[in-house]
C-alpha cells in the first residue's frame, strides 16, 4: 500500500541541513538502535533491507543468538559472529588469489559451518537464509521445508537455530551430501583425529572397491573396525563426500593428482567439522535433527497445514542440468538415470518453448503443495532469477512482453490460496551465471 502523502512528507526537510551533521550522523543511526553493529563486508541493498527487519522483528535477546546481520549488539557478540570468526576457512595453498579474497569477503556470509563443504551450483547464500528464517517469524521448536534442498543450506542454518527442517531433493546425491552437511555439525571435536594419517588407506578403499554406496560404507566399517553406529556414519559420509569432492576437483585440475586433491580437501573438512565444533560448545549449540528426504517437490510426503515455514529455490527450464553436472557423483547412488531425469524439474522437453511450458505445469504442482503443508498465517519464500531475455528468444515475443518468471510464481501463488507480502531484488553477482538479477518473494497463507 502507499504511503499516504502527509507522511511522506514529513520526512522531506524544508530547510537546508548542515552536511557535517548529516554525514557525521551517519546513514545506520537512522536505521538502527545505537549499540547494534552489523556485519562486516555487508554491501548490498537487499542486505541491508534483510538487516532492517530483523532489528525490526527480533528481540535483543532473538539478535544476539540468531540474527544474520549483526555481529554485536549492546556490546555482546552475536552468535552469528562466533560462528563465522576464529581460524578462517583453510583453502589449498596453491588457490588463486582470487579464489583467497572470495572466501575473505565472504567470511560473513557463506563460507561458515558446514556450508563450506562441496561446491555446489545454484546454492544459497547461507547468512541471507538465516535472515530470511528469522523475517518470516520462524522460531526454536518450528519446522521449516525447503522442498527442493540441493546441498542443503536451509537444513543445516535451521539446524543451528534450533529449527526444524525437512528437506527434499530428486537428487539422491543432493540428499546425500545434504546429510553429509547436517550430520557433520553433530561429529564431537577431536572425533577425528588421526583421520589425515590414514588418508591413503581409506582413498584407495573408495578408488579401488566396486561403486555403490552402500558397498563403500560396509567396507569403510570392516577396515577400519568400525561398527555401524550412528557417529562411524556421521564421519563416513563426510570422509566419502570429501572423496566425491575430490574427483570432481581432480576432473577440473591436473595440477595435483586425485589422492593429493583427497587429501588437502579432507584436510579442509576435519578444520571445518572441528571449528563449529568448538563454537558450538563454546556457545551451547545442540544442532536439532534434520529430515531429509530423496522425493518430489510435485508430491511431497508431508502434512497437511504442519509446516511453520517454507523456502526454495526452483531450478529453470533453461539454466543448470544437475543431473548432467553431477553424473560422476550420482552413480554410486542411482544406476537409473533417465528415470531421475523424469522427476527433475525444468529438464522435461524437447524444444525450449515445451520445456518452458512443462516447467510451468510443474511450478503449478510446487507451490500447491508448498500452499497445502504450510499452516494458516506462515510465510513461504521463492528465491528465483528472472530469464526475460532467453524467454523472449525461445516463445518468440518481445523482452518486454514477457512476464518474468518472479511474476509468474506470484500468480500462481495467488491461484494457491497464497498473498504476495514482499518481493526484494538481489544482483547475480557470479561471472558465469546468465541471470543477473534474482527475487526473494515473499508469500503468505
Ligand atoms: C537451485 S537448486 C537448489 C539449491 C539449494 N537452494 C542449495 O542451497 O543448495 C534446485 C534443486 O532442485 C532439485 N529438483 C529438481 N526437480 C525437483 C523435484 N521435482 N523435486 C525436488 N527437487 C527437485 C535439483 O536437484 C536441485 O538440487
Amino acid at each position: 500500500m502507499a504511503e499516504p502523502l502527509n507522511k511522506f512528507n514529513e520526512n522531506i526537510t524544508s530547510e537546508t541541513k548542515n552536511p557535517t551533521d548529516v554525514i557525521q550522523q551517519g546513514m545506520y543511526y537512522n536505521l538502527f538502535s545505537e549499540g547494534m553493529d552489523i556485519s562486516p563486508n555487508l554491501s548490498e541493498v537487499y542486505e541491508l533491507a534483510l538487516a532492517y527487519y530483523e532489528s525490526k522483528i527480533l528481540t535483543k535477546k532473538e539478535l544476539i543468538k540468531n540474527s544474520a546481520y549483526f555481529v554485536k549488539v549492546d556490546d555482546e557478540f552475536t552468535n552469528h559472529y562466533f560462528i563465522c570468526t576464529g581460524d578462517p576457512v583453510k583453502i589449498p595453498e596453491y588457490s588463486s588469489s582470487r579464489l583467497k579474497s572470495f572466501f575473505i569477503n565472504n567470511q560473513f556470509r557463506t563460507g561458515y559451518s558446514t556450508h563450506g563443504l562441496f561446491p555446489y551450483r545454484g546454492k544459497f547464500h547461507p547468512q541471507m537464509i538465516k535472515a530470511i528464517i528469522n523475517i518470516m517469524g520462524l522460531k526454536p521448536g518450528n519446522t521449516i521445508l525447503d522442498p527442493m534442498m540441493g546441498s542443503g543450506t536451509v537444513p543445516v542454518e535451521a539446524a543451528l537455530m534450533g529449527i526444524k527442517a525437512i528437506g527434499v531433493d530428486s537428487s539422491p546425491f543432493c540428499r546425500f551430501m545434504a546429510q553429509a552437511k547436517c550430520d557433520a555439525l553433530k561429529i564431537k571435536h577431536k572425533c577425528l583425529d588421526g583421520l589425515i594419517d590414514k588418508y591413503e588407506s581409506i582413498f584407495s578403499n573408495f578408488n579401488s572397491c566396486p561403486k555403490k554406496i552402500n558397498v563403500q560404507k560396509d567396507l569403510f566399517f570392516k577396515n577400519n573396525q568400525l561398527s555401524e553406529e550412528s557417529d562411524s556414519e556421521k564421519i563416513f559420509n563426510l570422509i566419502f563426500l570429501a572423496f566425491l569432492d575430490s574427483e570432481g576437483y581432480a576432473q577440473r585440475s591436473k595440477r595435483k593428482s586425485h589422492i593429493e586433491h583427497f587429501k588437502s580437501i579432507l584436510e579442509r573438512y576435519i578444520t571445518a567439522v572441528n571449528k563449529i565444533a568448538v563454537v558450538e560448545k563454546h556457545l551451547n549449540i545442540t544442532p536439532v535433527q534434520t529430515i531429509l528426504q530423496q522425493g518430489d517437490a510435485r508430491n511431497l510426503d508431508v502434512e497437511n497445514n504442519s509446516i511453520d515455514g517454507i523456502i526454495f529455490s526452483p531450478p529453470y527450464s533453461f539454466a543448470i542440468d544437475y543431473l548432467k553436472n553431477d553424473l560422476s557423483h550420482l552413480k554410486y547412488f542411482e544406476k537409473n538415470i533417465s528415470k531421475l531425469n523424469k522427476s527433475m524439474i525444468g529438464m522435461r522437453g524437447k524444444s525450449l518453448k515445451e520445456k518452458y511450458c512443462i516447467y510451468l505445469e510443474d511450478m503449478d504442482k510446487v507451490i500447491s503443495e508448498c500452499s497445502r503443508v504450510l499452516k494458516k498465517g506462515r510465510f513461504c519464500t521463492i528465491i528465483i532469477g528472472t530469464n526475460d531475455s532467453q524467454l523472449s528468444k525461445a516463445l518468440k515475443i518481445p523482452k518486454e512482453n514477457v512476464s518474468g518468471l518472479n511474476k509468474v510464481v506470484i500468480d500462481i501463488g495467488l491461484s494457491k490460496g497464497l498473498s504476495h507480502v514482499r518481493s526484494l531484488p538481489r544482483q547475480i553477482v557470479g561471472m558465469a551465471n546468465t541471470m543477473r538479477q534474482e527475487y526473494i518473494v515473499i508469500l503468505k497463507k
